[in-house]
């Protein structure tokens, strides 16, 4: 797992390549470009080895943490995350998501893992809760993890207090989570986060590392994976490219989708889309962040 320093930058700070250089002339640009131009391409072709999801559980194997110990998988969604921590390091996995039908998938999924892994069913549970109160006593969580969730906590000072609170003073908290960057220009933004229903201060990064501090979170490390998990998701599947693609068809005959299956899924469909093109062209740069009680 790399890592960067905990006083990294804002992320997708890229300052020495985003400096522009305009070509000189138009020699430069249709005479000498021309001359590198393949064997450059030939260059892109190459893998640069990005980092994959997997990354979070190579981190967490690092934490030192026992089988048996409690985990609090916050914002859970469809519980494939929450289960694959009970089954490859056997923990005891508390998984919260507001959303009914999400927590009705995730048991279903459990019932099925656990045909094949009996003991999931003591290891796991799924439950309807919200980060800004979450149903567990004081101390009484070993690591909470947290996944691509923090976008919608309505109240995130509290929310992440909240974990703070269900902590053991040994704990940990895994957190990780895209943000804006400085290439994503504010009518994008205001677009992309209504569309998705996220409240926007929670993809700046110093609101959050601010929030972090007054719940009563120290940063211990940080690793910007910026848009590797894009990368990594292109290489293997395509995904990305097939959702650039759909983008383009969405923009271009939005009442044939809209007709079909309404103003709001076409919105959502839009916003989901442009996430995955704004990951892959550094307007979206994801941060894994592990916290640790400060006191
Ligand atoms: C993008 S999904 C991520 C799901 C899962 N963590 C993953 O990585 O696959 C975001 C999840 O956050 C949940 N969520 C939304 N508001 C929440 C809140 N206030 N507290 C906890 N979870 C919330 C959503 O219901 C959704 O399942």
């Amino acid at each position: 797992v790399g890592e960067q320093s905990a006083k990294a930058g804002a992320p997708g700070d890229r300052t020495a390549s985003s400096k522009r250089v305009t070509p000189a002339s138009l020699d430069e640009a249709y005479d000498r470009f021309p001359r590198v131009e393949t064997e450059f391409q030939a260059a892109l072709d190459e893998s640069l080895n990005p980092r994959g999801p997997d990354l979070l559980y190579e981190l967490v194997a690092t934490l030192g943490l026992e089988p048996g110990v409690t985990v609090l998988d916050l914002g859970c969604g469809e519980g494939k995350h929450a289960i694959k921590l009970a089954r490859d390091f056997d923990f005891v996995v508390n998984g919260f998501d507001p959303v009914r039908r999400d927590i009705e998938v995730a048991n279903a999924a459990l019932t099925k893992s656990a045909n094949e892994s009996p003991q999931l069913r003591g290891l796991v549970s799924f439950q309807i809760a919200v980060a800004e109160t979450i149903p567990l006593k004081d101390a009484s969580v070993d690591l909470v993890w947290c996944r691509e969730a923090l976008y919608h906590f309505e109240d995130l000072e509290q929310s992440l207090s909240q974990c703070r609170r269900v902590l053991r003073p040994t704990g940990v908290m895994l957190l990780q989570h895209m943000f804006a960057t400085p290439r994503l220009d504010e009518r994008e933004s205001l677009e992309l986060w209504d569309n998705l229903h996220t409240v926007p201060a929670n993809v700046d990064v110093a609101y959050v590392e601010s929030a972090f501090g007054a719940a009563g979170f120290a940063i211990d490390q940080v690793i910007e994976h910026a848009g590797e998990w894009g990368e990594y998701a292109y290489e293997r599947s395509g995904e990305p490219g097939r959702r650039l693609l759909h983008t383009a068809r969405l923009l271009r005959d939005p009442q044939r989708y809209i007709a079909r299956f309404g103003k709001v899924n076409y919105d959502i469909m839009l916003g989901d889309c442009l996430w995955h093109v704004y990951r892959m062209i550094g307007k979206l740069s994801g941060r894994v962040y592990v916290l640790k009680p400060s006191g």
